[in-house]
Formats: C-alpha cells, sequence, structure tokens
C-alpha cells in the first residue's frame, strides 16, 4: 500500500482514476489497544463491519485474537490470515454444510443459536461434538441505537428459558448473547439486555459460563455524540457484577463499528459540479450505503484539485453517486464551499465500519485504491482532543439517520 501523510498529499502526487480508501493503521490500533486495555473480558472483532485484509492482519498484530464470523467465507478468510485466530460462527442460522466445514475443517467450537431446530443441526453435523461452546442469542430492546438489528435473530424472553435449558445439556460450555442494535447510545442499554439475560437464566435453572454483551458500541458521527465509550465499560462491568451467574463466567463482545470506524475514510473526485448538485464517483452502491440508505451522517473536509484544503463561504450542496440508479445520491444536503468545482475532492470520514465492506459492483463501479494516511482529521470516540483545530468537518444538514439496514 502506498503510504502518504494526509490524502492532501495523494492528491498532490497523482492523478486518481477510482475512489482512494485512506486507511489509519494507527487509528485501528489505537481503538483495538483501547478495548484491549479496558474491556473486562474477551473482545471478539465482528468481522462483518470489515473483512478488508489489512483490517483483519492490523487487529490479529495489534493483540486481538478472537474474531466473530458470520460465514463460510469470513471462516476461509481469516483462517487463511491468521491461522492462530480463534474463530467463533456467531451468526445463528447457518447451512448444514457451513456447520460441519467449520467444526471438522477449520476447528471451529463456538457457535450461536436461536432455536431448537438449529441446536438439532449443530449437533447433527458435529456428529454429537461434546466439545461444543453453544452461545443463545437473545431478542432484546434496540431501543437506544440508531440502526437497530431487531426482529431476525434471537429467541424470545417467553421461549428463552427453554432453549437455555436444552443448549447445557449438550454444551460443555453454555453462554448467551444479544445485540442492543449499531450505534447505541446509552450504556444503560446494555444494562437492560443483562437484567433481562440474567432472569432468564434463573428461569432455566442452568449454570452459565459465557455473557456476550454483543456489538452496538458506538462511534462519533456527527450530530449523534455518543456518552463517552467508557460510560458503556463501566455500564456492563458493574450489570456483569450483578448478574446471577458463577463466579467463573465470562465476559465477551463482538465490536464491529467501534473497533474499525474511525480506520477508513474515502476520497472521491467531483466528476462534475452542475449548480448545487456534485455528481461524485462513488455512492450509494459503493462505501456510502449508509450516507443514503440510512441517512448517516458523515463527517467530510473538501479538497482542491491541487490539493490544498478547500475552506469559506459553505453552500448546501446535493451529492450524487457515479451510477445510473436514481436512488444513487447521499441523503439531505451538505454545506461544503461555495468555490469546490468540477475535479476537486471531498474526503469522507469514519467509512471504516460498514463502507467498504458493503460496496457492489453495480455499473462497474467498485474499484478503489487503498492508500495509508497517517493524519487524523476527523473526530474520534476515542480522543476527541486529537482533532486538529484548523478543520471543520462538514456534514449534511439534512435529517438524522432513521429505519433499520
Ligand atoms: C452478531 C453480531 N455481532 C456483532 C455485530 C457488530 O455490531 P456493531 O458494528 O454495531 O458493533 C453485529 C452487527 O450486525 C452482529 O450481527
Amino acid at each position: 500500500m502506498r503510504a502518504y501523510h494526509t490524502p492532501l498529499d495523494l492528491v498532490r502526487s497523482s492523478e486518481l482514476e477510482v475512489p482512494a480508501i485512506c486507511t489509519r493503521p494507527d487509528l485501528l490500533a489505537r481503538a483495538s489497544q483501547w478495548f484491549q486495555d479496558r474491556f473486562p473480558g474477551e473482545i471478539l472483532y465482528a468481522v462483518k463491519a470489515n473483512p478488508s485484509p489489512w483490517v483483519i492482519d492490523g487487529l490479529y498484530a495489534s493483540g486481538l485474537r478472537w474474531f466473530d464470523v458470520a460465514s463460510m467465507a469470513e471462516i476461509e478468510m481469516v483462517a487463511s490470515r491468521c491461522p492462530q485466530a480463534k474463530l467463533a460462527f456467531l451468526h445463528p442460522i447457518k447451512s448444514r454444510a457451513a456447520i460441519r466445514r467449520a467444526y471438522h475443517d477449520y476447528g471451529v467450537r463456538v457457535f450461536a443459536i436461536d432455536c431448537a431446530e438449529e441446536l438439532q443441526k449443530i449437533i447433527e453435523e458435529t456428529g454429537g461434538a461434546r466439545d461444543l461452546t453453544l452461545i443463545v442469542r437473545l431478542a432484546v430492546s434496540n431501543d437506544h441505537s440508531v440502526l437497530p438489528l431487531t426482529g431476525k435473530f434471537g429467541v424470545s424472553a417467553h421461549e428463552a428459558p427453554a432453549l437455555i435449558h436444552q443448549a447445557r445439556a449438550v454444551a460443555d460450555q453454555l453462554g448467551v448473547c444479544f445485540h442492543v442494535g449499531s450505534q447505541c447510545m446509552q450504556p444503560d442499554a446494555f444494562r437492560q439486555a443483562m437484567d433481562l439475560s440474567s432472569r432468564l437464566i434463573a428461569q432455566a435453572g442452568v449454570t452459565i459460563d459465557i455473557i456476550d454483551v454483543g456489538g452496538g458500541f458506538p462511534s462519533l458521527y456527527p450530530g449523534l455524540t455518543p456518552p463517552p465509550l467508557q460510560a458503556y465499560l463501566d455500564t456492563i462491568t458493574q450489570a456483569f457484577e450483578n448478574m446471577l451467574v458463577l463466579e467463573n463466567a465470562t465476559l465477551w463482545c463482538e465490536p464491529g463499528r467501534a473497533l474499525v470506524a474511525d480506520a477508513e475514510s474515502v476520497l472521491v473526485r467531483i466528476d462534475l459540479r452542475k449548480e448545487d448538485a456534485l455528481y461524485l464517483n462513488d455512492g450509494a452502491f459503493g462505501t456510502l450505503f449508509d450516507a443514503s440508505h440510512s441517512d448517516w451522517p458523515f463527517p467530510m473536509r473538501a479538497v482542491h484539485a491541487d490539493g490544498r484544503l478547500a475552506t469559506g463561504r459553505t453552500v448546501p450542496f446535493r451529492l450524487y453517486g457515479p451510477t445510473c440508479d436514481s436512488e444513487d445520491v447521499l441523503a439531505g444536503r451538505f454545506d461544503l464551499p461555495a468555490t469546490l468545482k468540477t475535479g476537486d475532492y471531498i474526503e469522507i470520514g469514519l467509512i471504516g465500519a460498514y463502507g467498504t465492506a458493503l460496496t457492489t459492483r453495480f455499473n462497474g463501479c467498485g474499484q478503489y485504491d487503498y492508500v495509508c494516511v497517517s493524519d487524523t482529521p476527523f473526530a474520534s470516540a476515542f480522543d476527541l482532543e486529537q482533532r486538529p483545530a484548523t478543520i471543520t468537518p462538514m456534514h449534511a444538514n439534512g435529517p438524522g439517520p432513521s429505519g433499520a439496514r
């Protein structure tokens, strides 16, 4: 990967034909270290948030050993890059072949379930294995998350005690997990989910080895300022102490967004300015899926074609992506410098989570140039103070995010 101090140097140095993913390994390592220093348990990276090889390698190099994988493709990819990595197959619904191959070919022992039929599939495909770690996924409230994940997975409170009981009979290690929804804005959401878990475990009348609080840890997007991340860990630690579990029960978490959001930005070119419309070379079918489909507010800074930061009076712009689909437009209006013109660039920050992971090849797009940079232009949940005072990230002035992915 080519290295530059900032994306501005990249603009100065060469002709950029495709959008550039500006990777920031230092910020990835900082996020990983932060969790490793403070989370009182095991951290499993949710690979789906960003499966890029440089992210997997970077997290492993930073000391993270557990990966939450959702498919055979993720298992194969992580295992091929980091053979010593420990894998947990935490998608509650898996094909029989995936269960078989994960267990027999890749040594996966940790599987999530949210119904008796999935439990039965695991028993059958592993040949009645006695060394399984089964994690029962509970349905919990997602009321405090910006991107709720409810309705699809998770056993109801009504059915959970029976499933926990059933799983205990075959599991070597037994856990419960949940997901409070992505970009959770209230630490108390974790406490509520843990209190519910505790009640359901008591009703099941069995011992539990693992409490997995899932993902949902927030990043710092414009207009979406969560409480400090430490407050989430304090709440979880306190709630864990109050849970009806054994002394030696362990705590797990599965962060995706919080670990990787800061670690990538995308540098897009303005292929045409038509009055207040900017036509970009990336959009809804590329790294900006969430900016268009969920109305997600990303920080931005504008860069002139000669590599100078664009500043001065701002006016509202519409931002269109490169494909012919009329839905390839970012939600809202964006206050950007009035001087912007065809051939200039916009750097859009915090696309490390669910950005590159969601790109498609629609219209022949979806090709990116990966470079490495070391500046820190956008505010981060990990260290607000590091943000240089000279740069004011701009963002949409439309409505805030809404709805599930
Ligand atoms: C099972 C599971 N764990 C963890 C995550 C990561 O969530 P987040 O990126 O909100 O931390 C997800 C996201 O969908 C998930 O489905």
